[in-house]
């Protein structure tokens, strides 16, 4: 080999020694993964290391093969390097009754609460596993406050690819203020009589995508509860309470979501398909909303708007959240309930612009047909639709 040659060899060394990413192993900061002792200590000191290591791309690696218990806890930045990645290989699991859960404070909304990280990302086929059941009786009982399994809160630019989140006690991953973020190919999972389990709920965040993954729930699939520009693609939903903007403005409150796209989303047995939920007395907005190319089997409500969704006994009646432009393209399958299309917005506010065209939804008994309802709804439908859209306002 000449001498060329041989520099060439030295440099790539290195430089891909200089580049290799930190690995930070739970299982090198003293993590069991037996699946009964409290591993929370060394995923703390491992966090810590990820989150002040500097050089290249620092990953917490939770390995293949292991159960690691956790507590409740928090993972929190800002972290030195410019992106983190927590690679979940193997299951991470809750404590198993309500009474061995331990709370660092007197915040008990979050098993798992990531926050103040900026492009994290959270990849590697494993299980977050919420063990949420005696959390579910505890609730049919005696309504007892429960957690969400995984909250991000202020980490703009997140990814959240190919995990796993099961059985949480109530919703399973939570977006807050996280800004330009993606979240793709997860799988969400629930009983379909589990109460409030909703699969992914997002609030206060602009530029998200949401696309190819499967919501397997107790409640809505995705709940957008505030937030704007986001892509919803490729989503499987079912069983569950569909795809939802809302519910907004409870107890008076503001509410505003502008600019979601829906698209190429297969609903199964879930309770609705495109939801939108607003509360009576609320204020603010939901509009620039499309739901299109949309595939439905046996869905009791594919197209439901409810400006009505909650009374509110101390509201100003004459407040509502506004409802405008939204479209409704491209919907093939069948309901379950006669009403496939039900608009019902509020006399003194109402929805405006509302559009439907290329709507092919059937009865899912062969011998019924099914129908549209409104109130208070303006806009526009096409004659070919079926059901047809007459009762819409001009
Ligand atoms: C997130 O996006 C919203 C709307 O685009 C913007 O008002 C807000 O400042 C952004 N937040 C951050 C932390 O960049
Ligand atoms: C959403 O989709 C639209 C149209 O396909 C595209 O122009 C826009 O950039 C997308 N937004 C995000 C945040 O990906
Ligand atoms: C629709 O979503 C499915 C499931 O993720 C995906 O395989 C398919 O390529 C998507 N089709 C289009 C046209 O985007």
């Amino acid at each position: 080999m000449n001498m060329q040659g041989l520099f060439a060899i030295l440099f790539l060394c290195f430089v891909t020694s200089s580049q290799a990413d930190p690995i930070f192993d739970v299982l090198k900061y003293g993590a069991s993964g037996n699946g009964q002792t409290d591993d929370s200590q060394a995923f703390m000191k491992a966090w810590k290391d990820v989150c002040k290591a500097t050089k290249g791309y620092p990953t917490l690696l939770v390995p293949k093969g292991r159960t690691f218990v956790l507590q409740p806890m928090v993972f929190q930045g800002p972290c030195k390097a410019p992106s983190i990645n927590f690679k979940i290989q193997g299951t991470i699991r809750a404590p198993r009754g309500i009474s061995s859960w331990k709370w660092p404070s007197s915040d008990r909304n979050t098993w798992l609460q990531f926050e103040y990280i900026k492009r994290l990302v959270v990849d590697g086929r494993g299980v977050f596993d919420g063990q949420g059941a005696p959390w579910w009786d505890c609730f049919k009982k005696s309504k007892c406050q429960r957690p969400r399994a995984i909250s991000f809160h202020a980490c703009e630019g997140l990814r959240v690819n190919r995990v796993n989140v099961i059985n949480s006690p109530a919703g399973h991953i939570c977006l807050s203020s996280c800004n330009s973020s993606v979240v793709s190919n997860i799988h969400l999972r629930a009983p379909k009589d589990s109460p409030n389990t909703d699969g992914l709920g997002i609030s206060e965040s602009s530029h998200v995508t949401i696309r190819d993954s499967t919501m397997e729930v107790g409640d809505d699939c995705v709940a957008i509860n505030g937030g704007s520009y986001m892509n919803i693609s490729g989503i499987f939903c079912g069983p569950g309470h569909g795809i939802s903007i809302g519910s907004l403005g409870s107890g008076g409150s503001y509410g505003a979501v502008e600019e979601v796209h829906v698209r190429n989303c297969t609903f199964t047995r879930s309770s609705n398909g495109a939801r939108i939920k607003t509360w009576e007395g609320g204020f603010g907005y939901v509009r620039k909303v499309t739901f299109e190319d949309i595939l439905l089997k046996d869905v009791q409500y594919p197209v439901l708007i409810d400006q009505h969704y909650t009374a509110y006994t101390a509201a100003d009646n004459k407040k509502a959240i506004k409802i405008s432009d939204i479209t409704y393209r491209n919907f093939r399958g069948t309901s379950t309930l006669e009403e496939a299309v039900k608009l019902m917005c509020d006399n003194a506010v109402g929805c405006t612009n509302i559009l439907l065209d290329d709507i092919k939804i059937t009865s899912s008994d062969p011998k019924m047909k099914t129908k549209a309802t409104c109130s208070n709804a303006h806009g526009k439908s096409s004659a070919s639709n079926i059901p047809q859209v007459s009762c819409l306002l001009k």
